[in-house]
């Protein structure tokens, strides 16, 4: 697929990516960390090429003197000192100013601003998706799982009671990803065996996108992030549908049909629909799926079509995918799209 069809799936050309643009406080602090040392080392490099080019410019027929060689001066004791203590000082002040960024940016999720809503999420990675196991927010408990879309609700920076600052803990089913909306926050390892934490806050009410940001095999540069960030109202309403099982609509003939199919096939030993007997947790949550606007984490747009082309065989969108084709019938597979479908 190409980056204009990505971008197409993302919605529009406008998305942003650049860490010069950061809406969130760790991402502006990495961009003012990034400043800072491009300014000192910049300096650095143009003194340095300044004398060089003078040197070679003042000099270019050779010495002034006629050719003789320069007076050698071996052992001076104050320039040693000098160009001993100045780099010195200079990586002091840097480690100081790298120092501050980390403080900024690994906060203590357990202790979260006076007053704020935290909202806390983990975050599993799988080849060659993102599982989110919403855990609680503003101290209520919720407990479901959802699928490489991550919701999140905007905040308001300026009023305590209005934050709502988004605490992410990350863990890997498999080997070592990498959680990294630049926009939003630095690059956090998913590392299997470990917990890591990210922490971002954002009053932007956008979708930002991400991706994988550490090789993991095959599809990991097609391991793509979505972080739509709602208004607290919507927010609180998506939270509400995400937590109903799925609804089942029995009275559509068709997908009453559909939903006998899916579950007669070995989709459920890998997928989970909240409220049937489909209850595997190696693929994604199904639970909501048309609620989401891409599938395959963030490949394809969710629609009808794209749903039949990725179940009759995942391996022509995502080669090497750990979803095979079943090589359902053609009426199977329209059942059990039927039914996908309906998950609403
Ligand atoms: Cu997951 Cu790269």
């Amino acid at each position: 697929m190409s980056f204009a069809s990505l971008l197409a799936v993302s919605g529009g050309p406008a998305q942003n990516l650049s860490i010069f643009d950061p809406v969130s406080p760790p991402a502006e602090s990495i961009r003012d960390l990034a400043f800072l040392i491009f300014a000192i080392t910049g300096l650095i490099f143009l003194i340095v090429e300044g004398i060089l080019l003078y040197s070679v410019f003042r000099f270019r027929h050779g010495p002034p003197n006629g050719g003789a060689e320069p007076p050698q001066v071996y052992g001076s004791t104050p320039i040693e000192i000098a160009w001993t203590a100045a780099p010195a000082l200079i990586v002091f002040v840097m480690t100081l100013v790298i120092t501050r960024t980390l403080w900024e940016v690994n906060v203590d999720p357990k202790t979260p601003p006076t007053d704020s809503k935290p909202l806390r999420v983990t975050v599993i990675g799988h080849q060659w998706w993102w599982e989110y196991v919403y855990e609680s927010y503003d101290g209520e408990k919720l407990g479901f799982i959802t699928a490489n879309e991550l919701h999140v609700p905007a905040s308001n920076l300026k009023v305590a009671s209005e934050r709502r600052p988004v605490y992410l803990t990350l863990q890997s089913a498999d080997v070592c990803h990498s959680f990294w909306v630049p926009r939003l926050a630095g690059k956090m390892d998913l590392i299997p065996g470990r917990t890591n934490s990210l922490w971002f806050e954002t009053g932007h009410k956008e979708l930002f996108l991400g991706q994988c940001a550490e090789f993991c095999g095959t599809q990991h540069a097609k391991m793509l992030l979505r972080v739509n960030v709602d208004a607290p109202d919507d927010f609180a309403r998506w939270l509400l549908e995400q937590q109903k099982p799925a609804i089942d609509d029995a009275k559509d003939p068709k997908v009453a049909e559909g939903k006998k199919t899916f579950l007669a096939h070995s989709c459920v030993n890998c997928h989970r629909v909240r409220g049937t007997s489909a209850v595997g947790s190696y693929g994604p949550d199904l639970t909501h799926l048309m609620s989401r606007k891409t599938l395959a984490s963030g490949i394809l747009p969710n629609s009808r079509d794209n749903l039949r082309k990725w179940i009759a065989d995942p391996q022509v969108v995502k080669p090497g995918c750990l979803m095979p084709a079943f090589g359902l019938s053609a009426e199977n597979l329209e059942r059990i799209v039927d039914y996908l479908a309906s998950l609403r």
